[in-house]
C-alpha cells in the first residue's frame, strides 16, 4: 500500500467513506488509508467492510467498519453517535453511497425512486448536517460529495438519478459559498462512467434496464485519487475524467440535439 502523504496534515485524521463495500467507496477508503487517515467504512454489507478493514490493516492502515442502511434516518443518527464514540471527530466525510436505475420514469417503481432519494440525497445531506457542526466548531474539515456528470447532463432514462446528482451539485455550491473564509471545505466530484458494480446493481432492481455506459469508464482508483487530491488541494468541483468539464457546455449548446437523439437510444435499449 502506498504511503503517500502519511506525514501530511491528514495523517491520523478520521475520514468517513459511505458506500465503502464496493467500487468508488472501497477504492477511496483504500487510498485515504494509504495516505495515513483512519477510515470509517460504511455500507450495509458488513462482511465486505470487514474484509476491507482487514486488507487495510494488513497494509499498516487503520479502519473501522460500520454497517448501516443509509436509506434509514434512524440508522444515520446511530451511525453518527457510533463513529463519534468509537473513532472520534470526523475530519473528512465522503458522501459516496448511491445507486442508479435505467428506464422510462413512468416504469420506475415508486419504492426504487423513494430509496434512491433517501440514499443519494437524504443520506448525503443528513450526514452533512450531523458532521458539519463539529467541523465548523474545530474550523477544520472537508465534505466531498460524489456527484455525477448526469447532474449537469441529464439524459433520458435516468430521471431521478440525474435529479439526485443535480441536487448534490446545488447543495455543494451553496455550502461552498456559505463556508467561504473558513477552513471547512466542500466539493463535488462530477464523475463520468466508472467501472464498478453500479450498472449491475441498477439492472438487478425491479424493472431496471442496461445502463448504456455499462462497458465503459475509468477505474474506481482514478476517482479515489481525485478525492485524495481534493483533500490536499480543495476545489468546489472536479470532473473525472477532466474532459467532462465540457459537459455543461455541451448540454447548453447541443441540448436540442440530445432531445432528439436521446429518446431513440432509450427506445432502442428497451426493445433490444
Ligand atoms: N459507476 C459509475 O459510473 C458512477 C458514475 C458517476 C457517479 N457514480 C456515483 O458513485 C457512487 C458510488 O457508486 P459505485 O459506482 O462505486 O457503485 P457500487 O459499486 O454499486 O457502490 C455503491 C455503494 O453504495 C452503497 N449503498 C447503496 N445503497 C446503500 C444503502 N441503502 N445504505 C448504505 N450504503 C448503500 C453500497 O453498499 P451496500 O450495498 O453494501 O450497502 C456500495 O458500497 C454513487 O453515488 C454513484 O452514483 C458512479
Amino acid at each position: 500500500m502506498a504511503a503517500t502523504g502519511r506525514d501530511g496534515k491528514w495523517a491520523g485524521r478520521v475520514a468517513i467513506v459511505t458506500g465503502a463495500s464496493s467500487g468508488i467507496g472501497a477504492a477511496t477508503a483504500r487510498r485515504l488509508a494509504a495516505a495515513g487517515l483512519r477510515v470509517a467504512l460504511v455500507a450495509r454489507r458488513l462482511e465486505r467492510l470487514l474484509d476491507l478493514k482487514s486488507e487495510i490493516e494488513s497494509g499498516g492502515g487503520q479502519a473501522e467498519a460500520f454497517a448501516a442502511d443509509l436509506a434509514c434516518e434512524e440508522e444515520r443518527r446511530r451511525l453518527f453517535d457510533r463513529i463519534d464514540t468509537l473513532v472520534g471527530p470526523a475530519e473528512a466525510l465522503v458522501n459516496n453511497a448511491g445507486f442508479g436505475w435505467y428506464g422510462y420514469y413512468e416504469e420506475m417503481p415508486w419504492e426504487t425512486a423513494r430509496d434512491m432519494l433517501q440514499v443519494n440525497v437524504g443520506a448525503a445531506i443528513h450526514l452533512t448536517s450531523l458532521f458539519l457542526p463539529g467541523m465548523r466548531a474545530r474550523n477544520s474539515g472537508h465534505v466531498v460529495n460524489i456527484g455525477s456528470i448526469a447532474g449537469s447532463f441529464p439524459n433520458q432514462g435516468v430521471a431521478v438519478y440525474s435529479a439526485t446528482k443535480s441536487f448534490l451539485d446545488a447543495f455543494t455550491t451553496v455550502l461552498y459559498r456559505e463556508l467561504r473564509g473558513s477552513k471547512v471545505n466542500v466539493s463535488v466530484v462530477r464523475a463520468g462512467p466508472v467501472r464498478t458494480e453500479f450498472c449491475e446493481q441498477a439492472l438487478n432492481r425491479e424493472g431496471g434496464g442496461h445502463v448504456p455506459t455499462e462497458n465503459v469508464g475509468v477505474t474506481s482508483e482514478v476517482v479515489a485519487e481525485k478525492v485524495w487530491r481534493l483533500l490536499l488541494r480543495p476545489r468546489k468541483v472536479v470532473y473525472v475524467p477532466s474532459i467532462l468539464r465540457l459537459a455543461p457546455w455541451v448540454e447548453m449548446t447541443f441540448g436540442w440535439l440530445v432531445d432528439r437523439l436521446g429518446p431513440l437510444l432509450l427506445k432502442y435499449r428497451r426493445t433490444a
